[in-house]
């Protein structure tokens, strides 16, 4: 059994490290690939490059986990729309069509996405058993927010779109769930065997509203997941001390702290789960002194915990590869 799953589903306190965005923009060999590759949907359909960015982040730090290359926004893709990358802006996508979206057929969706399985199949071989294989899922609000195009800026969303009387948002939300359990069946029958749902919007969600559109949605899947014994680590990002009432609601194996999240308030509120993650992406624009004692906050208050080391958000792409290097290098000697 991989490290990861083994913490994740035994409850163990072992030393294990990977961070969120790990492949991607602030590795030169991604951005290499990258510039070769202008249209970012195709390189994540391209199964061979996605397995050697994949792999990138492992071979230069040796973590413990690798996450797939891919994106949450090949779910839509997948549903028929068109989903668009522009160089330093938000992805961009096209109007959506609800009737072919609520009509595509589990076949279809799974062989639009086939190279992202192939993309696995290939990564899983060339990993070594004790390393985990990642795959993730965005949680259906925060596909929402894409899909019916909610975002106004990076803080703010224009909720109103969810009134239109036209919308049919149960049936949506009920159909975005029933794609994206068959793309995690499909992910873990290629070989990956952990699934991180990230609710990168959740944060966003009027308090009324957050038990519809977030903890419910994220219950089921991960009652799915429970269901066919593949360990789960959620990651509903901004919703401060509701992530109490998240955890007890939804009850994955495992949940990502964001930045905002003061660990030891985790420590005493979080139960029977494993916690990830916390630090800020930005400690590595800090001393290596700043940084490391950040790290070390962490790492000491989750002391005999099973505790995965990983961020409060995504790998910035601003980030020096060999600051990265350092942090490892710490954890590792800890
Ligand atoms: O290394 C990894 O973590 C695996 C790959 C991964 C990507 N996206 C590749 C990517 C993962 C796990 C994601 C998740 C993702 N994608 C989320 C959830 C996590 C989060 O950051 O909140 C979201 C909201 C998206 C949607 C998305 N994809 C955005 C907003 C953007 C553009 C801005 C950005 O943050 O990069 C992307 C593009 C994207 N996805 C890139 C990469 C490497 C950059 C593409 C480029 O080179 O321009």
């Amino acid at each position: 059994m991989s490290n990861l799953k083994k913490v994740l589903l035994e409850k163990v306190s072992c030393k294990s490290i990977w961070f969120m965005r790990q492949a991607g923009r602030y590795l030169p060999e991604f951005q290499k690939i990258r510039t070769e590759n202008p249209d970012f949907i195709k390189l994540c359909l391209n199964s061979e490059l996605s397995s050697e960015i994949t792999l990138q982040p492992i071979k230069r730090f040796n973590l413990d986990s690798a996450i797939i290359f891919s994106d949450i926004l090949m779910v839509p893709y997948a549903l028929g729309q068109n989903v668009f990358f522009n160089k330093n802006e938000g992805p961009e996508l096209s109007d959506h069509q609800l009737d072919s979206f609520m009509n595509v057929s589990e076949k279809n969706f799974s062989d639009k996405l086939s190279p992202v399985y192939k993309a696995i199949e290939i990564t899983r071989k060339k990993l070594n058993k004790e390393k985990s294989l990642i795959s993730f899922i965005g949680a259906p609000w925060t596909l929402l927010v894409y899909i019916l195009k909610m975002k106004k800026n990076k803080n703010e969303i224009n909720i109103k779109v969810l009134e239109d009387s036209n919308l049919k948002l149960e049936e949506i939300i009920h159909k975005l769930i029933s794609c994206l359990c068959l793309h995690i069946k499909n992910q873990i029958n290629a070989g990956s065997d952990v699934i991180q749902i990230f609710d990168s919007w959740a944060g966003l969600i009027p308090n009324e509203r957050i038990n519809k559109l977030c903890y419910l949605p994220n219950a089921k899947i991960v009652d799915f997941c429970r269901e066919n014994k593949i360990p789960t680590i959620c990651f509903p990002k901004g919703i401060g001390e509701k992530f109490k009432e998240f955890n007890e609601i939804v009850r994955p194996d495992g949940i990502n702290l964001d930045q905002h999240i003061d660990p030891l308030w985790a420590k005493s509120n979080l139960k029977n789960v494993v916690i990830q993650g916390g630090l800020s992406p930005d400690i590595f624009f800090k001393s290596d002194k700043e940084m490391i004692s950040e790290a070390t906050k962490y790492i000491e208050t989750f002391k005999g915990l099973p505790y995965v080391f990983n961020l409060g958000h995504g790998l910035l792409p601003e980030t020096d590869p060999d600051k990265v290097k350092r942090l490892v290098n710490f954890y590792r000697s800890y």
